[in-house]
Formats: C-alpha cells, sequence, structure tokens
C-alpha cells in the first residue's frame, strides 16, 4: 500500500493499559473514506497523548462487546437517502433494532459527516446518537454534523474529543512507545494532489444525446498513484471564471480585493475560483442569505418538515442564482466565511493499469443545464470538460477496499452499471482480461437511447465476441423500438426498460450465477441502486424459492462474504 498505515489503525488490540485500566475505542463507519480519515487522525491523536486506544471499522466491531464498552467514539457518515454506510449496516441495525442492550456503563460521542444538500443530512449520526442516549449510555460530548468542508466541523470537535478522552481516561505515566515514523515514501493525497496531465478528452454520446459524457484520460506518470480497479480518483475542480466574473458582478464586488479567512490572503477571485462551492447550495448559506435578503418566502422554505420541498427548489439553483433571484448585498469577507470550502470529487476509476499503464481513465458525465434561460454547469465535470487536453488537473487516489474483484480469478462476477455506473466495470474487463482469470463476466448496462448513449459500445462488443465478456443485457430506457406488443397505453406512454427489468427476466439465471458462487456489483445512481436491491430480493425469492426474510438473509450474507458490493452515488 502507498499509504502509510497511521499508527492505531491495523492495531485492533489495545497498545497498553491506562492508569484507570481504560482504553478508548473509535469506531468508523465510512463509504469513501472521510469519516476513516477522521477516525485515524482522532486515534492517532489520543494514542499520542498516552491514552490507549482501538481503532475499528464498523464492519469489524464486535457489536456483542457494546455491553462491556466504556469509552466509545462513534464517526459515521450518512449516504445519499440517509442511510448508513455499507460497512456500518449490521452496526446500525443492531443498535436500532429491538434487541439492542442497555448501556449504562458506556461513555460517548458522535461526529456525523454528511453532505447538506441531502435533505437527509447526517442523519445516521443524529440517530445513533439519539438512540446511544434512550440506552442509557452517557453522551460525553455534543454530536458534531460535519458538511462536505469536513473539517470546520470534525477538527473542532476533535479537539474536543481527545479533550475529553483525556478527562475521562487519565493517561499512565508509562506511555507505550509510539511505533517509529513510518519510513514508507511520502505519497500524493487529498492534501497534496498529484498535477496529472490530461491526455484524451473524448465525447462519448453521439450527437442527439441529451447527455454529454466525456472519457478522459489522464497521465498519472510517476505519481506512485497505484490504483486497483474499484478505487476512485479524487478530482480538485476551479469554478468556471465566467461564473466567479458573475458572482463578482452580481454583487458589485471587486475581485482584485483581498480577503484573510483562516489564515489565508487570497485576492476575492481566487477564494471564489479555487477555493469556496459555487455550485451546490446548502441550508447555512441559505439562511444568512434569506436573513440578508428579508425574503420571507425563502426563510419559510427552511423549515424543517419542508426538506423534500427545499431539496427541490435547490435541485437546480446555485448560489449565483440564489444572489440573483433574492438580492442582498454581501461584504466580500462575510461572503468567503458564509460559502462552504469548495470540496474535491470522487470518481470511479474506468482503466486498470494492467490494461493503460500509468493511466486513469474516467467516465464522466458533463452536468450542464438551463436553469431560467441561464446556463449552469457542475463544478468538475465541466472543470474538466473545458480544461482541453494538455491541461494539468489535481488528483488523488481514494481507495475502495469494498468494491474489489473476487480474489479467486475462478470466480464469475455480474456488473450491474447503468449510466456512467458502467466505469469501474470497464476497469474490470481491464483487470480480468489481463490477469487471464478464468470466471465469466457479465454485464448489465443501462441508458436513454441504443444509438447515442451505448457507452464503449465497441469495446463491449469486442470482448463479447473474443469470448472475454460473456454476457450483456442492455436497457435503452427511452428507445420504443424494442416494445414488443404495441398497445394504444404503451405507444401513448411507454414503459421505460431498466436494467432491473432484465434482471427479472434473467432472474433463473442470474440466481444460478450466485449459487455457483459469483460476485455481485452495481454502481450507478442511488435510485437505481435501491430498485436493483429489491429487484434483486425478488430474484432470489422467486428462483430460490424462499419468503421474503429469507431472500434478505441470502442477500446480506452475500454482502457479508463481500460478494455484494455497491458503489451508488
Ligand atoms: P431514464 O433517464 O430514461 O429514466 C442511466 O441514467 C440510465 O438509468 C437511463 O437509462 C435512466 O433512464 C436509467 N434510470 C433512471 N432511473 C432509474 C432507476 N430508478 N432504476 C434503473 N435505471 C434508472
Amino acid at each position: 500500500a502507498s499509504r502509510p498505515a497511521p499508527p492505531a489503525a491495523q492495531a485492533p488490540a489495545a497498545h497498553g493499559e491506562t492508569a484507570t485500566g481504560h482504553r478508548l475505542t473509535i469506531v468508523y463507519g465510512s463509504q469513501t473514506g472521510n469519516a476513516r480519515r477522521v477516525a485515524e487522525r482522532l486515534a492517532t491523536d489520543a494514542e499520542r497523548s498516552g491514552l490507549a486506544v482501538r481503532l475499528l471499522g464498523a464492519d469489524a466491531y464486535p457489536a456483542r462487546e457494546l455491553k462491556h464498552e466504556r469509552h466509545l467514539y462513534l464517526v459515521i457518515s450518512t449516504q445519499g437517502d440517509g442511510d448508513p454506510p455499507d460497512d456500518a449496516r449490521d452496526l446500525y441495525a443492531f443498535l436500532t433494532g429491538k434487541r439492542a442492550p442497555k448501556l449504562p456503563q458506556l461513555h460517548y460521542a458522535v461526529l456525523g459527516l454528511g453532505d447538506s444538500s441531502y435533505p437527509q443530512f447526517c442523519a445516521i449520526g443524529q440517530a445513533l446518537d439519539a438512540r446511544l442516549a434512550e440506552l442509557g449510555a452517557t453522551r460525553m460530548l455534543e454530536r458534531g454534523d460535519a458538511d462536505l468542508d469536513i473539517d470546520t466541523v470534525a477538527e473542532p470537535w476533535r479537539q474536543q474529543a481527545l479533550a475529553a478522552a483525556r478527562e475521562a481516561l487519565k493517561p499512565s505515566a508509562t506511555v507505550t512507545p509510539l511505533r517509529p515514523p513510518s519510513t514508507a515514501a511520502p505519497t500524493w493525497d487529498r492534501d497534496r494532489p498529484y498535477a496529472a496531465e490530461l491526455l484524451v478528452d473524448q465525447r462519448i454520446t453521439a450527437a442527439g444525446s441529451d447527455r454529454d459524457i466525456h472519457h478522459f484520460e489522464l497521465s498519472l506518470e510517476d505519481a506512485g498513484l497505484h490504483y486497483e480497479p474499484g478505487d476512485a480518483l479524487g478530482v480538485w475542480p476551479r469554478n468556471a471564471p465566467e461564473l466567479v466574473d458573475e458572482v463578482l458582478s452580481t454583487l458589485a464586488l471587486d475581485g482584485d480585493k483581498v480577503v484573510a479567512h483562516g489564515g489565508d490572503e487570497l485576492p476575492l477571485r481566487e477564494w471564489l475560483g479555487a477555493r469556496r462551492e459555487l455550485t451546490r447550495l446548502a441550508r447555512p448559506l441559505l439562511a444568512a442569505h434569506a436573513e440578508r435578503a428579508g425574503d420571507a418566502a425563502l426563510t419559510a422554505l427552511l423549515a424543517p418538515d419542508r426538506n423534500a420541498e427545499l431539496a427541490r427548489w435547490t435541485g437546480d439553483r446555485q448560489v449565483i442564482d440564489l444572489l440573483r433571484e433574492a438580492p442582498a448585498a454581501w461584504p466580500a469577507d462575510t461572503l468567503v466565511a458564509a460559502l462552504r470550502p469548495l470540496t474535491p470529487r470522487l470518481y470511479s476509476i474506468a482503466s486498470s493499469r494492467k490494461a493503460v499503464g500509468d493511466e486513469a481513465h474516467l467516465t464522466i458525465a458533463h452536468v450542464d443545464y438551463l436553469h431560467r434561460g441561464a446556463r449552469r454547469f457542475g463544478v468538475a465535470s465541466h472543470f474538466l470538460a473545458a480544461a482541453g487536453e494538455g491541461a494539468s488537473v489535481p488528483v488523488y487516489l481514494e481507495r475502495n477496499e469494498r468494491f474489489r474483484l473476487p480474489a479467486d480469478p475462478a470466480r464469475d462476477v455480474i456488473m450491474i452499471g447503468p449510466g456512467t455506473g458502467v466505469a469501474p466495470f470497464r476497469g474490470f474487463l481491464q483487470e480480468r482480461v489481463a490477469i487471464g482469470a478464468s470466471g465469466r463476466n457479465w454485464l448489465l448496462f443501462g441508458n436513454p437511447h441504443f444509438r447515442s448513449d451505448f457507452l464503449y459500445q465497441l469495446e463491449w462488443q469486442r470482448a463479447l465476441k473474443s469470448g472475454q465478456l460473456h454476457r450483456i443485457d442492455l436497457a435503452f430506457s427511452r428507445d420504443r423500438v424494442g416494445a414488443r406488443i404495441a398497445t394504444p397505453e404503451s405507444v401513448a406512454a411507454p414503459r421505460k426498460t431498466y436494467v432491473q427489468d432484465r434482471i427479472r427476466e434473467r432472474g433463473r439465471e442470474l440466481y444460478a450465477w450466485l449459487e455457483d458462487g459469483a460476485h455481485l456489483y452495481v454502481c450507478g445512481a442511488i435510485a437505481m441502486g435501491k430498485d436493483v436491491h429489491a429487484t434483486l430480493l425478488e430474484v432470489i425469492a422467486t428462483h430460490g424459492g424462499r419468503d421474503p426474510e429469507a431472500a434478505n438473509d441470502y442477500l446480506n450474507g452475500l454482502q457479508q462474504e463481500g460478494r455484494y458490493a455497491r458503489d451508488v452515488y
């Protein structure tokens, strides 16, 4: 591994006992690695200050130990729709379930991570914080709810958590020495991205498509970013200069004015271009802006029971739209403080190093739409689409250990990846071909139209012909030609065909593959992931002769064995 292991990460057992005979347990539930990173930092600090620490992923935490646990910090993220991260599903179910034990001996604190542009912001952290109190545990400090700019909340929370832990678990005089500092070569990471050259930018949807999907190839020459299929690449974007100008002129602010914030002094134009989120609207800014604008309707929209409405309202609006639709004045420094820090975007890598060498390929939908006649873009997809070949793109590697090909190459794989969800599966197939894996490969792909949106069509067809891909099932949702029976209703409002319809049609075969030990992968939109999950349960019930509960156990079992992995966004 290129990332030096933090001191406690691979040491589930405590390093030594403190004077009180207690240790601090830190458990994280993490989908993309952010919660893990915060937890690791906390563990390192706590260990440095002489505490006995044990750091565990939620899936490695033996829930029955909770009854004996005394000091527990939980760092956990919330996924898109208010779900726990995959690695914390069991712990979450155990704690929130009827059979959870009373925990009067437990002292705890929770840090939630989330994205405030979703209605269920930090819902999992909140639920666990409340639930642990309900089970009789004592809260050591207030919960933190960290937004995408994680450190704004996580950093002070970590300081407080450390102080509280030191207070509760007085460090012993004989501190177990730390392991010597790692001698591994320094590598690129989120805070120190690698400047990758953009080698290729190719539009892979054809004319007439309503999507603008690009295939990018980035050079990782000598960077030592040794990714595995399933990993993601983090991209640090910049906001478009035209967008920054529009914000400056709307607010009548001078882009050259130097603004000091959080220890940095930069011209306002640079703050807005490289350091602040302009393309997503989050609640705190909306609240501050509503107050400045004296906009009662906007304030009313922020009521806790109007989450769904608010999500719709913010769905196609960006900061600039708010500034234009509800005018209010913002001084430069107040604006910089109110906007969220810009964060990198993660994309599943669409290649295998064994096939492409020191390159990483990405499959990205360029977010490009009109809002009330104004053209709006997604920050990172537009940054890449506008960069041009030869440009330099700051990137880093984000590992995803939960989305891995089977260790045994003889196992079959079923890959369900509609839209840009197909990306990791291009990498999977490249890898399987490169290592000469003997297991079968089955791809299920969907998109609006066969003619314009069949991503990587030639590659899949070639692989099919040469026997590298064993089966492909396609669902073109807006093509009518496939409709077998034309009734007046189906012509007027044809039912869409999605990948889950193919799963249902091929249910018997899919179940047989699973019974043969196949690994199952799903990548793509959150809603698709849910519908596919439900359809898989249906297929397992029908073809496995199971009742719904047994089907659920079967699928959970696959997940626990690492044979059912999801990457939904
Ligand atoms: P649609 O846009 O025509 O509704 C990639 O985005 C493909 O996934 C498109 O064909 C899209 O269809 C389809 N899609 C949209 N929602 C879906 C869902 N809930 N389940 C499966 N596929 C879906």
